[in-house]
């Protein structure tokens, strides 16, 4: 059987940055508000027409030449977002043709906050069987065009900024396991039970005979709602189940691990969950505090910027975790 290896990472922002007070003339908050309860300063949102694929554009075309290979040998495309250009067809299928590829499988995985390791685990799956060898794996995501940026929106729109990070994954032929760089193992989890905790309802097939109605616009069903609480409180729990699990899996320590990188939703529930572990802080990442929730585009993001401030290097153990709408949850750890 196969293994894969992450070969290359990039990640791309839009220029404009939102800072906590351009916020707070938007809508009833303050800079000290958001930073105390998220971690939050700044993020970065889209102008004029640009799409959730321009973003994820620039993002690959970074992984592609940090991998150093030529695009022709991918041999598979995914896509993890919630914000997708179009409602149909899916934001891999737009994206293939700029990026100047064709043919090749175009797949999307709508995992939100958890779809980029979903991403790695069905990538990872795929190369095991031998089906594919190089697939080029992005999250993106536009959240500003999406969210209700007035006072009613407020506990939403505060956390969430646009962005997109990329991996070319490749099959790799692993001689020693514990030293080689490659996937070790991925572990994905959902509870649908908790779907209406944060979602967005309309438009839908879902919503009796119209998928959305000036009922629904006026009631802001087009907004992303979120019970934050049972979020939050989730999120710690469920990270540090599948955590462990994940090393457990593969007879790690919690010391063994060079670098968490955490899927970045509140810089609080990345605390708890060190606290709750005893990982020291220094271990773990965040990027949060300049991007905010990024979804499905954070953990890629941050493993770019890890590289690019020298925090991830070849050959460090990496542990990663993420939660978010479904809720879906899921672990990976993996040798840089
Ligand atoms: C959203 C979150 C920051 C709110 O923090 P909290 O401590 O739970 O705050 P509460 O919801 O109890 O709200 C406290 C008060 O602040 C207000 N508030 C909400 N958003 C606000 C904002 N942006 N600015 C100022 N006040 C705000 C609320 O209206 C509430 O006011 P009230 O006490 O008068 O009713 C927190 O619940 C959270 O981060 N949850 C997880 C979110 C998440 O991770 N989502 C993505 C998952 S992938």
């Amino acid at each position: 059987m196969y293994n894969s290896e992450i070969i290359g990472c990039g990640h791309f922002v839009p220029e404009q940055v939102i800072t906590n007070h351009d916020l707070s003339k938007m809508m009833d908050t303050t800079h000290e508000w958001i930073v105390q309860r998220s971690g939050i300063e700044e993020r970065h949102w889209v102008t004029g027409d640009v799409s959730t694929t321009d973003l994820a554009l620039k993002a690959c075309e970074d992984a592609i030449k940090s991998a150093g290979i030529d695009k022709k040998e991918i041999d598979c495309l995914m896509f993890a977002t919630l914000s997708p250009d179009f409602d149909f067809p899916g934001a891999a299928c737009i994206l293939q043709p700029k990026l100047g590829l064709s043919e090749i499988p175009a797949i999307d995985v709508r995992q939100q906050c958890s779809g980029f390791l979903y991403g790695m685990s069905m990538a990872d799956a795929f190369i095991k069987v031998g089906q594919y060898k190089t697939i080029l794996l992005v999250g993106a995501e536009i959240h500003s065009k999406g969210m209700d940026k007035t006072t009613r929106g407020r506990d939403v729109s505060v956390l969430f900024g646009d962005g997109a990070g990329a991996v070319v994954i490749r099959r790799k032929e692993v001689k020693d396991k514990a030293k080689d760089s490659h996937i070790f193992s991925t572990h994905l989890f959902a509870d649908g039970a908790f779907a209406k905790d944060l979602w967005l309802e309309s438009p839908g097939m879902g919503n009796g005979p119209e998928r959305i109605t000036v009922a629904d616009l006026e009631a802001g069903k087009q907004y992303p709602q979120m019970n934050g609480k049972k979020v939050f409180a989730n999120a710690v729990r469920r990270m540090a189940e599948c955590l462990i699990l994940a090393l457990d899996t593969n007879k790690l320590k919690l010391e063994d691990i060079d670098l968490f990188l955490f899927h970045q939703a509140n810089l609080r529930i990345n605390q708890m969950l060190a606290q709750e572990l005893k990982i020291p802080e220094e271990k773990i990442f965040n990027t949060i505090q300049k991007f905010g929730n990024t979804t499905a585009a954070t953990i890629p993001m941050g493993m770019s910027e890890a590289v690019k401030a020298g925090k991830l290097k070849k050959g460090s153990l990496v542990a990663s975790a993420a939660f978010g709408s479904g809720f879906t949850w899921a672990s990976a750890v993996y040798r840089w």
